[in-house]
């Protein structure tokens, strides 16, 4: 991978690094995808476990969240620094906290066009399409193993 292309994924808390994880956000679902700020700031972030990648150069560029009753959601990585491997990197990392918090399962609610990329990551999509915050999605759901 090439210097420009390097980033790194750690765990974020909301109450220290609320600000940079909403930046990345509101460039993505508010901005890019129109979701209304309503239905994004839905209260559960401070409850949640939160990971964010940074590049080498230090840009906050990709993050995504774990409910407390294990559903995975908010994955948001900046377009420029799409198909880099950053995303799954992020899931990976979520994966591995709903595995050690104890969890026989995570759900999410994956928007009809990643459908795939979670499928790659070993998820199973449950039921019919339907709509949320004005866009298609499916119910997913990966069985943890020990
Ligand atoms: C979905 C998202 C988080 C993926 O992050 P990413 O960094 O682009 O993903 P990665 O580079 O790790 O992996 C992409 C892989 O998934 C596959 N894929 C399938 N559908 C995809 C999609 N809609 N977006 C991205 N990748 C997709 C790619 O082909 C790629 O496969 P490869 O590894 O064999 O090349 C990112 O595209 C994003 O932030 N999208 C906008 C917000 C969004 O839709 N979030 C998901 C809400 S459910």
């Amino acid at each position: 991978m090439a210097d420009q292309d390097a980033f790194a994924v750690r765990r974020a808390e909301w109450t220290a690094d609320g600000a940079l994880l909403a930046e990345i956000r509101r460039a993505v679902f508010v901005i890019e995808q129109q979701v209304p700020e309503a239905e994004e700031w839905d209260g559960m972030d401070v409850a949640s476990g939160h990971v964010i990648a940074i590049s080498s150069g230090g840009v906050a560029l990709g993050t995504g969240r774990l409910l407390p009753d294990g559903r995975i959601g908010r994955m948001a990585v900046l377009k420029p620094w799409r198909g880099r491997g950053v995303g799954s990197a992020l899931l990976r990392a979520l994966i591995a906290m709903a595995r050690e918090q104890g969890h026989a399962q995570t759900r999410l609610h994956a928007q009809t066009h990643a459908l795939d990329f979670y499928r790659k990551h070993g998820y199973a999509p449950l039921g019919e399409e339907f709509i949320e915050a004005g866009i298609p999605h499916y119910e997913m759901r990966l069985t943890l193993t020990r």
